[in-house]
């Protein structure tokens, strides 16, 4: 599987085994919660001979599916590029995909189908992740890394409900 539009200079594709490193370094990057980085639920986005985005849709114990370690690097934002990742996981989802992320860009995440939820309604891992990345961000702020996000949870329902 390869996506890229008509004249870019980039291409998404499945991840490999040696693109795990990269996936790593992508997500540790924008200190994401590194929670089940392994490669094979992993598309990356490819340009120049190097790997300038991953995202991946990981299967939680309880069945849940959830996109997440969405990384773009920052010379190759604006472009596109998280929204073809996005799409290509998407394209072969039947089942509900749910997604935790900052309030300020659930909006940006309507467009493939997703609505906001409430947190008791999501899956018990999913609230699980909720509250670790909750309280990742508190202590991260202690230390002043960074400052803790206002979260938002969302669902999206499958082929019914795609854009
Ligand atoms: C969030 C993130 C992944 C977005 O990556 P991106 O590749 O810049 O995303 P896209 O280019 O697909 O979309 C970004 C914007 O560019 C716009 N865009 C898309 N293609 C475009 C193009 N060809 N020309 C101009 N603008 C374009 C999109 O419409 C979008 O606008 P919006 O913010 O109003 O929705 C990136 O900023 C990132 O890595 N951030 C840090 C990590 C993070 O916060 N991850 C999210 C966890 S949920």
């Amino acid at each position: 599987m390869t996506i890229s539009p008509a004249d870019a200079n980039w291409l998404v594709r499945a991840a490999g085994p040696d693109d795990q490193s990269a996936i790593h370094a992508l997500v540790r990057s924008e200190r994401l919660f590194p929670y089940g980085l392994g490669w094979r639920t992993f598309v990356v986005a490819e340009a120049e001979g190097g790997i300038v985005g991953a995202a991946q849709i990981r299967n939680h114990h309880d069945g849940s599916r959830e996109l997440g370690s969405l990384v773009v690097t920052p010379g190759w934002r604006n472009r596109g590029v998280a929204e073809a990742m996005i799409g290509a996981l998407l394209a072969g989802e039947i089942g509900p995909v749910h997604l935790v992320t900052a309030a300020e860009r659930a909006k940006r995440f309507t467009r493939f189908g997703f609505e906001k939820i409430r947190l008791s309604q999501a899956p018990g891992a999913l609230r699980r992740h909720f509250w670790l990345g909750q309280i990742g961000g508190g202590l991260s702020s202690l230390f002043n890394l960074r400052r803790p996000r206002s979260m938002a949870v969302m669902r999206r329902d499958g082929e019914a409900s795609s854009p």
